[in-house]
């Protein structure tokens, strides 16, 4: 513990905490850091106070607030603002982010061979991410803070939400994203909202090293989910879901895992959900990566068996050089696996690695429950169909699958899929390039521009189509 405890703020009383067991090093909320200065550990923003309202009045007033013109309570994030470390007073930086719907997705369920499948769809975000969730929080920060120039190292969806969130609070931001691997839709958000985009010579993994290295030294502030204030606001996504289920959780919280913040961020928000008696068990946290890219998983393969005493001492093992053709998770050294780690640990969860084959099938699936995502988000479904068939998760439980982004994330993929043109193609070796079968594939039709020929077609595509 360090002397800074005493300067808490009774407006603001939350201080950054080292979560290393071995240190617990704590610092003063406005304090500028990422990561604990005496060992490096992660930091999570820790309560120094009870909340004052019991786990019912919390639930009428978070409800009541459904119908409040309030700009904070418009917003699925701030609208649970007593969990978050700010002083009521704080103006807030927000697009209305959260709201996101939880659906019930049949087909997808038949996919899994599950009774019954919930998707709880954050593509559904005022930049078409997840990311909003926690960028309203972090860029919030950045203004309380009197920040001038804010910045992420991205796959594309982080550049796009903090390029819209620094242009609401008219903060400079500069993205750092690996040349060439953006999805077009991603980078043109990021243009339009006038980041400046700048394209670094390599991949995530080292977008992210240099990003770490220049805002130790200088006055850039960073908001990739390193960033405890980040996952705080996607913490609330865990508390959105518990009051859409009436506060009975599921089974199984299945999430994609990439950079592995978002996994943590839920860990975290039912730990505290639980903490606050909100909800009365953990729901067990599964993480899927992308098999190229996917070190958490081997960690998890090759330490399940360990016990817990021995955590502290584990350490990942980057993958060089991670591939997936679902580039949002293309990501070999993920900053958060710690925080990820104790999420799955604490709810008996799981950690496991889907192909491309898989992703792509799954993808298209979901969009027949007229629903749709990006391909990383459906790395949920595919592992989902797994764990069923290996027995792990059984038919009749209760399972809810996160989806990250939307659908229009990623064209090229899905046309491509489509068109069964669909291929992994990992550096320049041929030897590398497989063509993803589109199983589920709805290729377009060509047809003459006459009566005649529209009227086969269309007669010949219902009798195909069957029964309404
Ligand atoms: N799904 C989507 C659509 C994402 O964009 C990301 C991460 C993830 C899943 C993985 O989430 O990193 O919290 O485990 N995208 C980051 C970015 C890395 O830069 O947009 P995670």
């Amino acid at each position: 513990m360090t002397n800074r405890e005493s300067e808490v703020d009774p407006a603001r009383p939350f201080v950054q905490r080292c979560i290393e067991p071995d240190c617990g090093s704590s610092y003063g909320i406005d304090e500028r850091c990422y990561i604990c200065s005496r060992c490096g550990g992660l930091l999570d923003i820790e309560r120094t106070v009870e909340v004052l309202h019991d786990a019912s009045s919390l639930r009428a007033m978070w409800r009541g607030r459904m119908s409040s013109p309030d700009s904070r309570d418009r917003s699925g994030v701030w609208r649970f603002r007593e969990l978050l470390p700010f002083a009521e007073s704080t103006s807030v930086v927000s697009l209305g982010e959260g709201n996101t719907p939880l659906y019930e997705a049949a087909r997808s369920a038949g996919y899994c061979r599950l009774d019954s499948l919930k998707l709880k769809h954050q593509g559904n975000n005022p930049t078409g991410s997840f990311k909003d969730t926690g960028m309203t929080v972090a860029v919030t920060q950045a203004s309380v803070l009197g920040e001038r120039l804010v910045a992420c190292a991205s796959t594309g969806n982080t550049a796009a939400s903090l390029a819209a969130y620094a242009a609401r609070a008219g903060i400079l931001c500069a993205i750092m994203v690996p040349a060439g691997q953006l999805s077009h839709a991603k980078l043109a958000q990021a243009l339009d909202y006038g980041a400046k985009v700048l394209e670094i010579e390599g991949n995530f993994d080292a977008c992210m090293r240099v990003i770490r290295e220049l805002a130790d030294e200088t006055s850039v502030y960073l908001v990739n989910s390193i960033n405890p204030f980040r996952i705080e606001g996607q913490k609330t996504v865990a508390v959105e879901l518990a009051e859409q289920l009436d506060w009975q959780m599921p089974d199984h919280l299945v999430v994609p895992g990439g950079n592995l913040g978002n996994s943590s961020a839920f860990g975290k928000g039912f730990r505290e959900l639980l903490a606050m008696r909100l909800i009365d068990r953990l729901p067990q946290i599964t993480v899927v990566q992308a098999i190229g890219a996917a070190p958490f998983a081997r960690l998890y393969q090759e330490h399940e068996q360990d016990s817990r005493e021995t955590d502290s001492e584990l350490n990942i093992v980057n993958e060089a050089h991670p591939h997936t053709l679902a580039s949002a998770i293309k990501i070999g050294a993920p900053v958060s696996w710690k925080k990820a780690w104790r999420a799955v640990r604490e709810t008996a969860g799981r950690v496991l690695a889907v192909d491309e084959q898989e992703i792509a099938d799954a993808k298209a699936m979901i969009g027949r429950d007229g629903i749709g995502c990006e391909p990383a988000s459906a790395t949920t479904v595919a592992g989902i169909r797994r764990l069923v068939a290996a027995g792990v998760i059984k038919s009749d439980e209760d399972v809810v699958a996160v989806l990250t982004g939307h659908l229009l994330k990623d064209t090229d993929y899905v046309i491509k899929y489509h068109n069964q043109t669909l291929t992994t193609s990992w550096g320049s070796e041929a030897e590398n390039e497989r063509l993803i079968v589109g199983h589920f594939s709805n290729p377009r039709l060509r047809v003459s521009a006459s009566r005649e020929a529209l009227s086969a077609v269309l007669e010949r595509l219902q009798e195909e189509h069957g029964g309404p």
